[in-house]
């Protein structure tokens, strides 16, 4: 079987965040609540400067050489938070980056599963066409609305990813269980920016998609849990994520060494919050960057989630060494310092800003953003995009 996997991956997120501690207190809730019943310490709040094409392309830009966009035949955007009802992201995203045009560029949704079916389709994709390379993206701006139960776990940012049959970071098994079902635990209307959530309900079905998905592949393949060293789940709080491991630790003869996996996954999610689709590959990022025992070779269970919905258990094999791991770990770790945290007035207005960005011809001017790419505002209804500070023509 020709070997895919991800070659180079890269994340990117806004330059504010806001803390939980400050959070919890302006709703007078306990500090503990936040950061320890649902397991975030801080969020990104992501301004009307950057929108999912500019996160995506903000974390592209720090992977992709001459030589990678040349090879780049195939342009999948997941994503829930679109920026047109008919235009996919992707397209905005090949100019802005220069991608060749001689490529399929296009859009998935499936609330926060996009990415993983982008990552499915590239495998299949480079099977055949194994000189080739795959961008698959996974951008989003996760909204629940001020003053709800899920505002804690909002947050925003993009994974990119180049898969390839060169794999330098995780190489793909080829084996996978899903499971899909038409269930109303998480979706968003056509008129809301923010997500109708039934929190608790939505929380049963993920572990219980995770419960069906996992059986299946273990009858499927023949493994059980202790095949795996650890696992990297879609987190849109970092407590869901260890609630569903925790089904499995009964059977497994390395219960301390997965929990402490889970801790290497969760690092990243905690401190920038939901990524929907992007989530499972910002803790599979937080896992090969904070793992301390995790070895080139050894198995990883990666579980996708999307509302609505679609679990997807699949399987791949590290192969990135110390020094892979490092770059991923410095690059992430540097983001993160840099971000200013906000206090709640000015999450508030940040937030109400970005609700609105996109709704008339304006120009975003108010923020400065020392961001490469930035969203400009919006012109005869067609959006305006910046390199540098500079509309691009
Ligand atoms: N110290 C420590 N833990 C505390 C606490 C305290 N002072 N107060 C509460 N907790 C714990 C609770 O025991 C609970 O833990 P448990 O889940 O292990 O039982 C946890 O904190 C959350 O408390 P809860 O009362 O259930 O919170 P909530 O009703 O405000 O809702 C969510 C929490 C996660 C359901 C809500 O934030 C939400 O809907 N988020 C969106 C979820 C989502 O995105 N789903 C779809 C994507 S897959």
């Amino acid at each position: 079987m020709t070997k895919v996997g991800i070659e180079k991956m890269a994340f990117f997120t806004s330059g504010y965040y806001i803390g939980m501690d400050e959070l919890a207190k302006s709703r007078q809730e306990d500090p503990n609540k936040y950061k320890i019943g649902i397991g975030q310490m801080q969020q990104s709040v992501i301004p009307a400067s950057q929108d999912v094409v500019t996160l995506a392309a903000n974390a592209s830009d720090r992977i992709l050489t001459a030589a990678d966009k040349e090879k780049i035949t195939m342009v999948v955007f997941g994503t829930e938070t679109g920026v047109d009802n008919s235009k996919a992201a992707s397209m905005y995203l090949q100019e802005l980056l220069g991608l060749r045009k001689e490529a399929r560029a296009f859009e998935v949704k499936q609330a926060c599963y996009g990415a993983t079916a982008g990552v499915q389709m590239a495998i299949d994709y480079l099977t055949l066409h194994p000189d080739e390379k795959v961008l698959v993206i996974g951008a989003d701006i996760a909204r629940y609305g001020l003053q709800t139960a899920g505002e804690v776990t909002q947050g925003g940012g993009a994974v990119s990813m180049l898969l390839s049959t060169n794999p330098k970071i995780v190489e793909f098994e080829g084996k996978s269980s899903f499971h899909s079902e038409n269930i109303m635990d998480f979706w968003r209307p056509l008129y809301k920016k923010e997500a109708v959530v039934d929190g608790h309900y939505s929380t049963n079905v993920y572990i219980d998609f995770f419960s069906k998905t996992f059986d299946d592949f273990q009858t499927k393949y023949s493994m059980t849990v202790n095949d795996f060293k650890a696992f990297a789940f879609h987190l849109p709080y970092t407590k869901m994520g260890l609630k569903a491991l925790k089904t499995i630790l009964p059977e497994s003869n390395n219960v301390d060494g997965l929990l402490s996996e889970f801790e290497a996954s969760k690092k990243y999610s905690a401190e920038v919050g939901n990524l929907y689709t992007g989530s499972l590959y910002l803790s599979l990022m937080s896992l090969i960057a904070n793992s301390k025992t995790l070895q080139v070779g050894d198995r990883i269970g990666l579980f996708s989630y999307g509302s609505g919905a679609q679990g997807e258990f699949f399987s791949a094999k590290v192969i990135a060494d110390d020094e892979a791991r490092t770059v991923i770990k410095n690059q992430v770790d540097e983001l993160l310092a840099k971000r200013d945290s906000l206090t709640t007035p000015e999450y508030e207005n940040m937030y109400t800003e970005s609700l609105t960005a996109d709704s008339n011809d304006h120009q975003n001017d108010s923020l400065p953003d020392t961001a490469k790419f930035t969203f400009g505002g919006v012109k005869n209804d067609k959006r305006l995009y910046k390199r540098f500070g500079e509309i691009i023509e």
